[in-house]
């Protein structure tokens, strides 16, 4: 609720008027009866009255009128017919031509129909002649003021005024006396509110508002009664600097896999098709080598592979080498396996962690970019970050890899997830993630235990839990977005209002 200490000044003043006149009134009778100095006072004051909820303000369209340029010159020189009245005092009576003298030509005949009219003279026929006569009730308004008199000289007086419509319509029939204006007049009113608070005593005394070094300084904040805060009211918000959600989304992730004990492992971003893809045990010719799906590069269009592993990867792909394993039974092209991409999954960085570091035990992780031949829409991004990660130690199996995944999708807050089968050349059994999102299940990333065909020819006996995940699609749900672009558009507006994660 409002209180009056909380009112500046020429708010109280306002609110303190009004109510004093009943609860409204115009700007310009605030104005006057407060004793402001200005309207734009009375204006501004009763703004942030509005916005406080105390009073509304309605506009009003008001026809006035000031004078015109013949306006103008009849206040100083008088109506026609009042400076022929003055004339015919003075002459008692004179011929039609004599008032000439007095008026401006044109302005005989308008003399003549307001004298009849008003009944200040009467015309004489005398030997042909006209003459101008004037009468008793002409004596008598020798030194009255007519209402259009009136009118004219508060015009004069106020520059603009309104007027009865009948003394307008008089005015009106002379020309260019008047001139018609539109004005907006502000009314301000009280409402139930500011009523109440009004009801109760508004005391109207000078305060510091603003607390500056001077008035520190000097003492006087001391004297005077410092103007109390309204806490409730709506300040512009500071905007400063912050991580973008995505950044932040990333730290979150980081910071749970290695609470939950994992290392980070980085990679390159441009690789071969033989770590992209052949020692994950894609085939060759699986359609996610196509054109469509990877960007390859033109310079260097090869990159040398050790040559006895590249004959392990081939046999491997070829007949299964000296495992049990079949291979995919086609020719292995070595051209292929030295393509140059840039990669299209984080597994390879997890391949490559394992060649390196074939012992048992091993959780790491990675969060990073991987680039694929896909059209920009609401769901898809030819860039985007992947978060990956594998367990490689003796007996590790799929329950605990539905665990680990649960437990980290529960930690960055998705409760309800679900496990459905899948299939990757490169896990067996595989599956996807997927989570209930805005009625609907929203496929998360892929999962599953890296196959023999996979790890033996890295020296590995122990399973592999493999996983990799979207971290756009995290960001996604976390922050309710329907549009994935809005994350790459930089939309200032966007970023200062998305909330903190
Ligand atoms: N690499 C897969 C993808 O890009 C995800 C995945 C990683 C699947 C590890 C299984 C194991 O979608």
């Amino acid at each position: 609720m409002q209180e009056v200490k909380q009112l500046s000044l020429n708010e109280r003043k306002v609110l303190k008027t009004l109510y004093e006149r009943g609860g409204e009134g115009y700007a310009e009778e605030v104005q006057e009866k407060g004793g402001f100095n200005t309207k734009d006072e009375v204006i501004s004051a009763s703004s942030w009255l509005r916005y406080k909820g105390l009073v509304s303000l309605k506009e009003e369209v008001k026809k006035v009128y000031a004078l015109g340029t013949e306006g103008e010159r009849l206040v100083k020189v008088g109506l026609p017919e009042r400076r022929a009245l003055n004339y015919l005092y003075e002459k008692g009576k004179i011929s039609l031509e004599e008032l000439e003298k007095c008026l401006e030509k044109y302005e005989v005949p308008i003399a003549i129909g307001w004298l009849k009219k008003r009944g200040w003279a009467e015309l004489e026929k005398e030997g042909g002649k006209v003459f101008v006569k004037i009468t008793e009730s002409g004596r008598k308004a020798l030194g009255e003021e007519t209402e259009e008199e009136r009118a004219l000289r508060l015009l004069k007086d106020k520059g603009y005024a309104e007027l009865d419509q009948r003394i307008a319509n008089l005015l009106r029939t002379r020309k260019n006396v008047l001139e018609e204006k539109e004005l907006v007049k502000t009314r301000i009113i009280l409402s139930e509110k500011g009523k109440m608070l009004a009801s109760k005593g508004i005391e109207i005394v000078e305060e510091i508002s603003q607390l500056t070094p001077e008035i520190i300084r000097s003492g006087l904040w001391k004297e005077r009664k410092l103007r109390a805060y309204d806490i409730h009211l709506l300040a512009p918000a500071i905007r400063s600097g912050r991580p973008h959600p995505l950044t932040q989304l990333m730290k979150e992730v980081r910071e749970i896999f290695i609470s939950m004990g994992f290392e980070e492992i980085e990679g390159d971003y441009v690789e071969s098709c033989f770590w992209n893809m052949d020692v994950l045990f894609i085939p060759q010719d699986h359609p996610a080598r196509d054109m469509q799906d990877t960007l390859y590069c033109k310079k260097p269009k090869k990159m040398e592979i050790d040559r006895d592993l590249l004959r392990v990867i081939k046999e491997m792909h070829e007949n299964g080498g000296n495992t049990s394993s079949r291979g995919w039974g086609y020719r292995f092209s070595e051209e292929e396996a030295k393509k140059v991409l840039l990669r299209t999954h984080t597994t390879v960085n997890t391949i490559r962690y394992l060649y390196k570091n074939p012992e048992p035990p091993a959780k790491v992780f990675s969060i990073g970019k991987v680039f694929r031949r896909e059209n920009l829409d609401a769901t898809h991004l030819p860039e985007f970050y992947q978060i990956e990660g594998i367990v490689h130690e003796e007996g590790a199996n799929f329950r605990q890899l539905i665990g680990i995944l649960k437990e980290f999708y529960r930690r960055i807050g998705f409760e309800k997830i679900r496990f459905r089968p899948a299939y990757f050349p490169y896990t067996e059994p595989s599956m996807e993630m997927e989570v209930f999102w805005k009625g609907k299940w929203m496929e998360l990333g892929g999962s599953g235990i890296f196959r023999p065909e996979v790890t033996l020819p890295a020296g590995i006996k122990n399973p592999v839990l493999a996983w990799g995940l979207s971290l756009e699609r995290l960001a996604m749900l976390k922050l309710d977005l329907d549009d994935i672009r809005i994350l790459y558009e930089n939309d200032l507006k966007w970023l200062n209002e998305v909330p903190l994660l």
